[in-house]
């Protein structure tokens, strides 16, 4: 059965540029077979946080954090597709994440990042390095760094220049890596269930 992965971009900008990414890692995905989403956070539209997913009683949610849960439940892993806003992270992205919790466990994640710099969001991906580990995912090694991100991707999230030449030799290690983790983490749950 395919890998199922979501992949998370948080950008609620009009101008936003970090789309190309999140496009350019589902397509991407998609070409190696794995069943992929992309999850924008601007999209899904969650209010700044009130109360996590695992603090409303069964079936009283909103809508949009039930839906969520379960994509998140059902999925094999995630990538999470980040830019950077004054050395840190972007708030939407945060904000998304941070209304679950154990949906998140025993699932490898990987973070790309991007600037509008050459820099490529190095800064935010460290963060997210720490907070995806602390809500129970497995962060993988292996990295994605665009930037200048105008000078890699176009708007439609096809690779150009010489940026974009480094982009397309580095993903299929990432990938790589993420698919055995993948693989990996799923064989674990089949096997044995989560202490939970
Ligand atoms: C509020 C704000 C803060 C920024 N801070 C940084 C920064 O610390 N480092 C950096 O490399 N780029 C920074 N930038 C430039 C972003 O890398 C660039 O605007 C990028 O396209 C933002 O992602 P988005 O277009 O998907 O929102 C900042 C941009 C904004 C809007």
């Amino acid at each position: 059965m395919a890998a199922r992965v979501l992949v998370f971009y948080g950008s609620y900008r009009s101008d936003r540029m970090g789309i190309r990414l999140a496009d350019y890692v589902v397509s991407g995905l998609r070409a190696r077979g794995a069943e992929t989403e992309l999850i924008d956070a601007k999209a899904v539209g969650l209010p700044m946080l009130d109360r996590m997913y695992k603090e409303y009683a069964r079936g009283t949610a909103p809508a949009p954090l039930e839906a969520l849960a379960a994509k998140i439940r059902e999925a094999d892993a995630f990538v999470f597709v980040t830019g950077e806003y004054n050395w840190g992270m972007q708030p939407g992205l945060k904000n998304l994440t941070d209304h679950f919790l154990e949906e998140w466990f025993w699932r490898p994640a990987a973070v790309a990042s991007y600037s509008a710099g050459r820099i490529a969001g190095a800064r935010a991906s460290l963060m997210w390095h720490g907070t995806l580990s602390e809500m129970g995912m497995v962060v993988i090694s292996s990295t994605l760094t665009v930037g200048p991100i105008a000078q890699a991707l176009s708007a439609d999230g096809r690779p150009i220049g010489e940026a974009g030449k480094f982009l397309d030799q580095a993903f299929p290690r990432f990938v790589d890596d993420l698919l055995w983790w993948t693989e990996a983490a799923k064989m674990q749950r089949t096997r044995k269930s989560p202490p939970y």
